[in-house]
């Protein structure tokens, strides 16, 4: 038998793997995905049973601990995640330094970024009480965070948050109430919102959550991290893919254009494709991308505007998708991103605030990952190999003799 951990400590394994399309870099007990079945399980419970019947706070406390909560443990929770909803007075001042029409992501890495010099009681990665208390912070004040660049970028005051909302409609309430109007949170929007968080909660090593890994693995501290996560999660291959996503569904504009750009994304020479669409791990649905369709037919429909162009536009464009051989041979559907931008455009969000609104709703997922790392006693710092392809060993010339 191959014994591949004793050929590899001794050097005699070295693999090339570009993008890490079949390697392990850590065990984990957090998430499962089953790509092939279209299966997505948070501590082995289902995601579409957990969006049915669960809400954000509860999977974030089943993401962290492990198990779902009793009432007792979930009023405890909770207590502590809106005791630190608010952020440091001085931090205001900081959001002052970016120019108004940054993007709230650019904003964003900054601000977390910046949390560690905020927050440096809670910067001590060998403490596991210190560990805790900035799982909580993060949890409580992303929310804030995101909301108060998107005020800044509207030229709106920051609102500060309401700790006897819930977690969704404290964010919509932060998002979009003005001081000299009374704002009452439409409760269809914050049941979807809260859904969204849910089904972007955690996904196990997808690039951002590797990056929080990766930086973790250093011992930098849990606000680096997850501003490395937050930067990371930006491109429109990743969490951008939202904002791309509904660009690009607005820019078909009618059903009759769609053929068009199928074209574009199947000619390789283009440089375009079809956003929303494709996913590493899943050649099957995405399982978040069934409830989002789903939900964003029962928001719009709730709204009254269920005959809004961009979703007949995207409905239309997944069948032809599904029906072309190109795509079917690919094995590509329709991604969590297809529908949510939907969603969040009904709400009243504009693009620059979907990749935001999915940096909130999966640090929780960054930091469980984080806490899990940190935690394991074999935990090595992360460092990929490479294949040198570069110039031969040769000797330096003088500038003269170039
Ligand atoms: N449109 C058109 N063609 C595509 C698409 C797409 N969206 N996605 C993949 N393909 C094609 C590729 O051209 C390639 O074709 P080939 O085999 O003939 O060369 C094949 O499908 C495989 O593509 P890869 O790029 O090798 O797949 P990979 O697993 O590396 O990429 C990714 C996955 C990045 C998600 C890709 O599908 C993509 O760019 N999708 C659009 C962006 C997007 O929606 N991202 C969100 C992902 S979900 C998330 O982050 C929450």
């Amino acid at each position: 038998v191959l014994d591949i951990r004793k050929l590899y400590a001794e050097g005699d394994v070295f693999t090339f793997d570009p993008g890490f399309t079949s390697t392990a870099a850590c065990e984990s007990d957090i998430t499962y995905i089953d790509g092939d079945k279209g299966e997505l399980l948070y501590r082995g419970y289902p995601i579409d049973q957990l969006a049915e019947n669960s809400h954000h706070l509860e999977v974030c406390f089943l993401l962290l601990y492990g198990e779902l909560p009793t009432a007792a443990q979930m009023a405890d929770f909770e207590a502590r995640v809106t005791k630190h909803t608010m952020v440091h007075e001085q931090m205001h001042y900081f959001f002052r330094g970016f120019r108004r029409d940054s993007h709230p992501m650019a904003t964003m890495v900054g601000v977390v970024g910046a949390m560690s010099a905020f927050y440096h009681d809670s910067t001590d990665v060998n403490d596991p009480w210190q560990r805790e208390v900035a799982a909580i912070r993060l949890i409580a004040k992303l929310p804030t965070i995101a909301a108060m660049a998107f005020k800044y970028s509207v030229g709106q005051p920051f609102q500060y948050p309401r700790n006897n909302l819930d977690y969704a409609s404290n964010f919509l309430h932060m998002c979009f109430a003005v001081p000299c109007e009374e704002y009452v949170v439409n409760p269809i929007l914050s049941k979807a919102l809260d859904r969204i968080m849910m089904l972007h909660a955690d996904h196990e090593q997808n690039a951002s959550t590797s990056t929080v890994r990766l930086a973790g693995s250093s011992g930098a501290n849990p606000f680096a991290c997850i501003a490395a996560g937050i930067a990371c999660l930006w491109g429109p291959a990743h969490g951008g893919a939202n904002q791309a996503c509904l660009e690009m569904l607005r820019e078909i504009g009618t059903v009759d254009r769609i053929p068009e750009y199928i074209a574009r994304a199947k000619d390789k020479n283009s440089g375009f494709r079809l956003m929303g669409f494709g996913h590493r791990v899943y050649k099957n649905f995405d399982p978040r991308a069934k409830v989002m369709k789903e939900s964003a037919d029962e928001v719009l429909g709730l709204l009254g505007i269920e005959n809004n162009p961009t979703l007949q536009v995207a409905k239309e464009l997944e069948r032809i998708a599904l029906e072309d051989e190109f795509f079917v041979s690919r094995k590509l559907y329709p991604n969590v991103d297809f529908y949510s931008g939907i969603i969040l455009d009904a709400m009243g969000f504009p693009t620059s605030m979907f990749t935001p609104i999915f940096a909130l709703s999966r640090t929780v997922g960054w930091i469980a990952q984080w806490k899990e790392m940190i935690a394991d006693p074999t935990q090595k710092i992360g460092r990929p190999r490479q294949l040198y392809i570069g110039a031969p060993r040769r000797d330096y010339q003088d500038v003269r003799h170039r």
